[in-house]
């Protein structure tokens, strides 16, 4: 499919409130087969109309995502969801507690969600996002949205609309901006279509929260195994240009900066504490992701500095590691994903 050519008109929203000619406009969008970004309390979608198989296709053309990466459809309540997937008890109750908010369940889908949005699976994916402009504008459109993050395949998350126009400009009508996304890493995804719940993608839904209500839940197998339990776990991802590197601490930290500032430009995402403790290195290089164990400061501010240190044209990000527990897990996840060279 050919991405055509198109002003993109930017629409914010004034204390997460649109007009309701905006909410009108972008519902009217959605209905004639059109895509249009809009923030979620996670990260920036990219959304079509789940019933208008061109409008799907034309996210992944825009995107230039494989076809067979599947899409989480978005909805703003509960009901809308038995028309479209086989619910059980777990999924209400998982929905009850955390819905809306940043879990995506994966369960066995109806026949009128079409292949394109599964990604040929039988199973496909759906949350309801609690930031209030996402869900004004479901409620007015009144239909499902499929929604992948507002990025060009393989780069980071958007969390802003200026990021989503840095990849978007030009391709899409419209981009709703409702400000900087609060948790800033894309949704927890729990395949729960099987006889045990499955971790496919940790996010600010926690596996400790989610094994509060499903007992032990498993993790999906690693990104490099041969059939990925989610097809999105096998695509590299949330990468800058720039060579990503991990540091246990801050002495890993001071000798890595060491050798990578002999080959190239180098900048440093660290916690506050280790930002003291490298108090030789110059604070242009260097970025504060949060206090040390601050993991939801971590998370919400981890792309946002991989496309500034594009913007510096960075050769090298050195990124402070965080402990695998609560919202550390998501951080990793998605460190791991930018660091390793596929
Ligand atoms: O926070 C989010 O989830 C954001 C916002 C926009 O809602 N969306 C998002 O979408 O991150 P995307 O397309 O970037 O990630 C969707 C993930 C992919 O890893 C995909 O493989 C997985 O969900 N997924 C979707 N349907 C699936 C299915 N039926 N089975 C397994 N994995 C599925
Ligand atoms: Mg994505």
């Amino acid at each position: 499919m050919k991405v055509m050519k198109m002003k993109t008109e930017i629409i914010s929203a004034e204390n997460n409130i649109l007009t309701s000619e905006a909410a009108q406009k972008a519902a009217e969008l959605w209905h004639a087969g059109e895509i249009l970004a809009f923030p979620t309390e996670t990260v920036y979608g990219l959304g079509g109309n789940v019933f208008r198989p061109e409008s799907i296709a034309a996210v992944f053309a825009v995107k230039n995502r494989p076809a067979d990466n599947p899409l989480i459809t978005h909805l703003y309540c509960f009901d809308q969801l038995h028309e479209l997937a086989f619910t059980n008890d777990l999924c209400k109750e998982l929905f009850a507690r955390f819905n809306p908010g940043p879990l995506t369940l994966v369960l066995k889908k109806k026949s009128c969600v079409p292949d394109i949005v599964s990604g040929g699976l039988e199973t496909a994916a759906f949350r309801i996002p609690s930031h209030p402009v996402a869900l004004q504008l479901l409620r007015a459109a009144n239909i499902p949205v499929a929604a992948p993050s507002a990025n060009l395949s393989g780069k980071p998350s958007p969390t802003t609309a200026a990021h989503v126009y840095e990849d978007m400009q030009g391709k899409i009508p419209l981009i709703i901006d409702g400000g900087a996304c609060r948790f800033g890493v894309e949704s927890t995804v729990l395949d729960i279509s099987g006889k045990k719940p499955v971790l496919l993608r940790p996010g600010a839904v926690t596996k400790e929260q989610l094994e509060e209500i499903c007992g032990e839940i498993e993790l999906a197998g690693a990104l490099h195994a041969s059939r990925p339990a989610s097809p999105g776990m096998k695509y590299r991802h949330y990468a800058p240009y720039a060579q990503v590197l991990i540091a246990e601490n801050a002495d890993a930290m001071r000798s890595l900066y060491a050798e990578t500032c002999l080959k190239g430009s180098t900048m440093l995402c660290l916690s506050a504490e280790n930002n003291e403790m490298l108090s030789e290195i110059p604070s242009a290089d260097k970025l504060i992701l949060g206090a040390e164990g601050d993991y939801e400061a971590f998370s919400r501010n981890l792309f946002a500095f991989f496309r500034y240190a594009d913007e510096r044209a960075a050769d090298y990000v050195i990124v402070q590691a965080a402990e695998e527990r609560d919202m550390g897990m998501a951080f990793m996840n998605r460190l791991r994903k930018a660091a390793a060279r596929v």
